[in-house]
C-alpha cells in the first residue's frame, strides 16, 4: 500500500467534482480526483440527448427544491450561468437556446467533458479513474482515503459522488453513506425528473406515444406548463418530469390538456353537426380526442350532448385527475431528490459544519434543480464554491 499526501481529495469526477478540482487546482492546491468509473463523466455525455443542456439563462433559487430553499443562493450568486458561458467561450465552444432559457452545447456533450478535463489538467490535478474508495478515516489534521493500491492523506475531502439515478452507469449511495459515517443527516431520497406510472384503471393503452405540446400539470400548489407525453406505463414529457420532483406518493396529479382555452371557447365556433371527437381534434391530438370522447360514451354530433355531459367533458379536458401508482424509478430518473441535509453544511463553502475539511457538492446534496440545465448549474456553482475553499 503506497502512502501519499495531497491537499485535496475529490471523490467523484463528474460535473461537480471536475469543477471543484479545476478551481482548487487553479488556486495552487494539489488535488487528487478519484472515480470508480473507467469512462469519464458518463452523465454529462448522455445529457441533453448528447448535446448537454449545460445551464439555463434564467437560473433562480426558486428553480431548486431543498428542505432549505435559501441554501443554494450564495453558491449560485458567486458562480453564475454567465461565468460558465465565459468558460465555454474561452474554450471556443458555442451554444444555442432551445426553449425556456435552456442552453445546449453546439459541439455536443463530449466537448463539455473535454473542457472540464482540460481545466482540471490545467490545475495540475492527479487522476485516479477506475479506482474505488474502500475506507475513509478522519485524522487529527485531515482525512485518510484508502483505495485498493494507495492511501491518500489530505487536509480537505470533497464528496462529489452524485445521486442514485442511473445505477447502470455507476451511480451509488456512497456519498450518503459517508455523510452518515460523519454524523450528517440525510433528507430522504427519491427519484425525481422521472416518468410516472399509472394504475391499470388510469392507463389508456391507446394513448401510448401521444404528445400534447401545451399542457399544465399540477400537484399541490405547484404547476408546470410544458408538453406531456403519454406512455405505455403512464406519462412523461417535460411537464410530467418537472412535477414528479414535487410529487408525493398518494397525491393526485391534475392535468389541463387545453390551457389556452376554455371548453366553451373551443366549442363556440364549432359546427354543431360535427362529431365531438372531430371538434376536439382541432385542438388536441386525434387519438387523445378519441380517447376522451370514448370515456364519455359514443362519439355523437356535438348538438346531441347535454350540458351535463359537456361539463364532464370539461373535467376530462381541463381537470383530469390521476393518482400515479409511482414512478419508473432510479433507472430512468434524471436526478435524485433529497440527499445530504444542508442544515449540516455551510452555504458559502459547502463544508460540513461539524467536520472541518469535509465538503459535499453537486447532486449528493439536498438541492435538486428543475429540468432545463439547472442541475448542471448547481454542479458548477457548488463545485466552484468548494473548490474555492478546500
Ligand atoms: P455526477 O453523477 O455527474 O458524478 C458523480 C461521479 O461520482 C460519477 O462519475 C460516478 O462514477 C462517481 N461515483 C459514484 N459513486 C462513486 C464511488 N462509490 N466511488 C467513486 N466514484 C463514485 N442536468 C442538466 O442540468 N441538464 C441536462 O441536460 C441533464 N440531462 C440529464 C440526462 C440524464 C439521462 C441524466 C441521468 C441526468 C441528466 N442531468 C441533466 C442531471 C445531471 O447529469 C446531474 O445532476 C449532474 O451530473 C450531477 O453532477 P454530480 O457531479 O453531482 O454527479
Amino acid at each position: 500500500m503506497t502512502q501519499r499526501t495531497t491537499d485535496v481529495v475529490v471523490i467523484g469526477a463528474g460535473a461537480a467534482g471536475m469543477m471543484c478540482a479545476a478551481t482548487a487546482g487553479a488556486r495552487g492546491r494539489s488535488v487528487v480526483l478519484i472515480d470508480h468509473a473507467t469512462r469519464l463523466a458518463e452523465k454529462i455525455r448522455i445529457s441533453g440527448g448528447g448535446r448537454c443542456n449545460f445551464t439555463n439563462l434564467d437560473v433562480r433559487p426558486e428553480c431548486y427544491l431543498s428542505r432549505n430553499p435559501h441554501y443554494c443562493k450564495s453558491a449560485l450568486a458567486r458562480y453564475t450561468q454567465h461565468d460558465f458561458l465565459k468558460l465555454m467561450a474561452r474554450h471556443g465552444l458555442s451554444w444555442h437556446e432551445k426553449t425556456l432559457g435552456q442552453l445546449f452545447c453546439d459541439q455536443g456533450s463530449g466537448a463539455v467533458i473535454d473542457l472540464l478535463k482540460a481545466e482540471v489538467d490545467e490545475g495540475g490535478a492527479t487522476w485516479r479513474m477506475g479506482t474505488s474508495v474502500t475506507a475513509v478515516r478522519r485524522l487529527d489534521d485531515g482525512f485518510e482515503v484508502t483505495t485498493p493500491g494507495e492511501t491518500w492523506h489530505c487536509a480537505s475531502l470533497v464528496i462529489a459522488s452524485g445521486g442514485l439515478s442511473i445505477p447502470q452507469i455507476g451511480a451509488t449511495g456512497f456519498g450518503y453513506e459517508l455523510a452518515r459515517q460523519f454524523g450528517l443527516e440525510i433528507v430522504p431520497t427519491a427519484p425525481a425528473l422521472v416518468p410516472f406510472t399509472f394504475q391499470p384503471e388510469d392507463l389508456r393503452e391507446e394513448l401510448a406515444g401521444v404528445a400534447v405540446d401545451d399542457s399544465i400539470v399540477a400537484t399541490g400548489r405547484t404547476q408546470f406548463r410544458e408538453a406531456t407525453l403519454f406512455t405505455h406505463r403512464g406519462a412523461s414529457g417535460p411537464a410530467m418530469l418537472q412535477i414528479s420532483s414535487y410529487w408525493q406518493p398518494g397525491q393526485p396529479v391534475v392535468i389541463d390538456l387545453l390551457p389556452e382555452r376554455t371548453l366553451d371557447e373551443l366549442l363556440a365556433d364549432a359546427n354543431r353537426d360535427a362529431l365531438l371527437a372531430n371538434v376536439l381534434a382541432d385542438a388536441l391530438p386525434k387519438r387523445l380526442a378519441q380517447a376522451i370522447v370514448a370515456g364519455l360514451g359514443d362519439n355523437k354530433p356535438l348538438k346531441q350532448y347535454s350540458a351535463k355531459a359537456l361539463r364532464s367533458l370539461e373535467d376530462s379536458l381541463k381537470r383530469w385527475q390521476v393518482v400515479p401508482s409511482g414512478t419508473v424509478g432510479y433507472k430512468k430518473a434524471e436526478v435524485t431528490r433529497g440527499g445530504v441535509d444542508t442544515a449540516g453544511l455551510d452555504s458559502r463553502s459547502m463544508m460540513a459544519r461539524t467536520v472541518p475539511g469535509l465538503f459535499f457538492i453537486g447532486e449528493v446534496v439536498d438541492v435538486t434543480g428543475w429540468l432545463g440545465g439547472y442541475n448542471f448549474q448547481w454542479a458548477w456553482s457548488s463545485g466552484f464554491a468548494a473548490g474555492s475553499a478546500a
